[in-house]
């Protein structure tokens, strides 16, 4: 008889960047993600907060989640180092940013084949530096 394969321990070594489906699905759900925010009327104002052109912003995002997952510093390796909150200094980020860019990641999560379990933690996950982005009290 097989056994079911147990559910891995994401946050523990790189079980999260596997269960992402390392750098190509994250840079999927990265395009899906601007996708997202690109044509969600909610996401308007934090969409216009970007360039036109998203190349460098979805690189940056998916180069950083990878490290942030467990798996290799491709956002170090290739713009040095960062630190969340500094890096949205320049912008102003409250509850409706900070909950407006979760929803884009959302949205998003539903259309990767991840499994239910790793999109709920991801979601929870994220929501530690999208408040740590959030600059501005309300
Ligand atoms: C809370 C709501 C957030 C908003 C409104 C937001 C918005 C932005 C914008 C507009 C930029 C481009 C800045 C520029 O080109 O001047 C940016 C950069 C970036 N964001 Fe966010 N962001 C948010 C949360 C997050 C979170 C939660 C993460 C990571 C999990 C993240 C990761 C990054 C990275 C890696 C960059 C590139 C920084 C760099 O250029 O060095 N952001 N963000």
């Amino acid at each position: 008889m097989t056994k079911a394969k147990p559910e891995p321990i994401y946050g523990v070594d790189d079980a999260s960047y596997q269960a992402a489906g390392q750098e190509p699905g994250i840079r999927v759900l990265v395009d899906d993600f601007y996708h997202v925010m690109s044509t969600l009327p909610e996401a308007r104002k934090i969409r216009e907060m970007h360039p036109e052109d998203l190349e460098e912003a979805r690189d940056k995002l998916a180069r950083f989640l990878c490290g942030w997952l467990g798996g290799p510093k491709l956002f170090q390796g290739k713009y040095g180092p960062i630190r969340i909150p500094k890096a949205h200094r320049h912008l102003e980020i409250g509850l409706a940013e900070r909950d407006a860019w979760l929803l884009c990641m959302e949205e998003a999560l539903k259309q990767q084949p991840y499994a239910d379990s790793f999109k709920k933690y991801l979601l929870e996950q994220l929501y530690v530096p999208a408040e740590g982005s959030r600059n501005k009290e309300e």
